[in-house]
């Protein structure tokens, strides 16, 4: 018998094949609404695989109701929305989508930091109000990126793609990260900082921490008060790391340049939100992977890892190596 598998989300249709062949599926219906949460309890509690996304909450409760799950694939290399340590205890492994995405995020990263310094958005929005009457000598003028010291907040995959591009544009590279990498200042030439002394140093800070008790609130006042008044922070990783309060005072105080933001505490960010108000931000709909052929590879390996899980082998990218060590 095929094994039942609840699909949060209408996905790509490659990724959809594999799945269609090997299962049973349930699959939420829509594509731009996220599955409810009366939708996930219900229809958990016979699923044996869960391919879901980062906008379901898989908690300990969805994890008790699902007594027959096997297996846990999602479509993101984040996943901050499970409760990975209640589905190990529970011996199911959990797998994400990590490097296939990784050039993709790192070159939204790089959108982001270009669009702040050089005001892109601002300035298209200026000319479509009617608002350009003339070239003048210093209408909308930014800051130079080129030459300029940037700050990597994480020196992951993601953090040392973006490290690799920032040396066509001339940059001096600093990153802070839990663990030094001597391989990238190596090959690189990217330099350590504690996270101070690069908040204070850098022209553009990048974050690329993952999501979790110890980053939530990494970036408060006390840290944006360190960055220079000229220098932007970019956040591609997830809302929450920056207080979000606190930015909003940095920006509209002078205290920093501008944002270019990816990601919310509250996805998607309210239409009021204070931070959509100002001119020096970017802001963005989380769309770091999104390019068609990352997001289609990205639907395809969480598949894979899926079917992989729930035959029992281990998946080619898992979370929680606890479970196979167990067994
Ligand atoms: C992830 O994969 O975690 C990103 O946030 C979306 O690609």
């Amino acid at each position: 018998m095929k094994p039942k598998v609840l699909v949060t989300r209408q996905i790509p249709e490659d990724a959809l094949r594999m799945l269609e062949e090997a299962c049973e599926l349930k699959i939420w219906p829509h594509s731009d609404v996220p599955a409810t949460r009366e939708f996930l309890e219900k229809e958990i509690v016979d699923a044996e695989g869960l391919y879901c996304l980062l906008t379901e909450k898989i908690d300990k409760d969805i994890l008790e109701k699902g007594n027959r799950l096997r297996a846990i694939s999602t479509m993101a290399v984040g996943y901050n929305n499970i409760d990975v340590s209640a589905a190990t205890e529970r011996g199911i492994p959990v797998s994400n989508t990590p490097d296939v995405l990784t050039e993709t995020t790192a070159d939204l990263a790089f959108a982001l930091l270009l669009a702040t310094a050089r005001r892109v958005v601002e300035s298209s929005d200026f000319l479509r109000r009617g608002e350009w009457k003339t070239w003048s000598p210093m209408l909308l003028t930014g800051q130079d990126v080129y030459g300029a010291t940037l700050g990597i907040i994480g020196m992951g995959r993601i953090g040392e793609a973006v490290g690799r591009r920032a040396s066509g544009f001339d940059m001096k590279v600093l990153y802070h990260n839990r663990r030094r990498k001597p391989e990238v200042e190596e090959k690189y030439g990217f330099e350590y900082a504690e996270l101070n002394q690069l908040l204070s140093q850098s022209d553009f800070v990048v974050i690329l921490v993952p999501y979790s008790s110890e980053t939530a609130n990494l970036i408060t006042m006390d840290q944006l008060r360190l960055m220079k008044k000229t220098a932007s922070l970019i956040n591609v990783a997830r809302g929450g790391i920056v207080n979000e309060k606190d930015l909003y005072d940095a920006l509209t105080g002078g205290v920093i340049w501008a944002a270019g933001l990816d990601v919310f505490e509250t996805e998607p960010v309210p239409l009021d939100h204070p931070l959509l108000t100002l001119p020096n931000v970017v802001a963005l709909p989380h769309i770091g992977s999104a390019s068609i052929r990352t997001r289609t590879k990205m639907a395809q390996l969480a598949a894979e890892n899926l079917l992989m899980s729930l035959a029992g082998q281990r998946p080619k990218c898992l979370v929680n190596p606890e479970v196979f060590e167990k067994n």
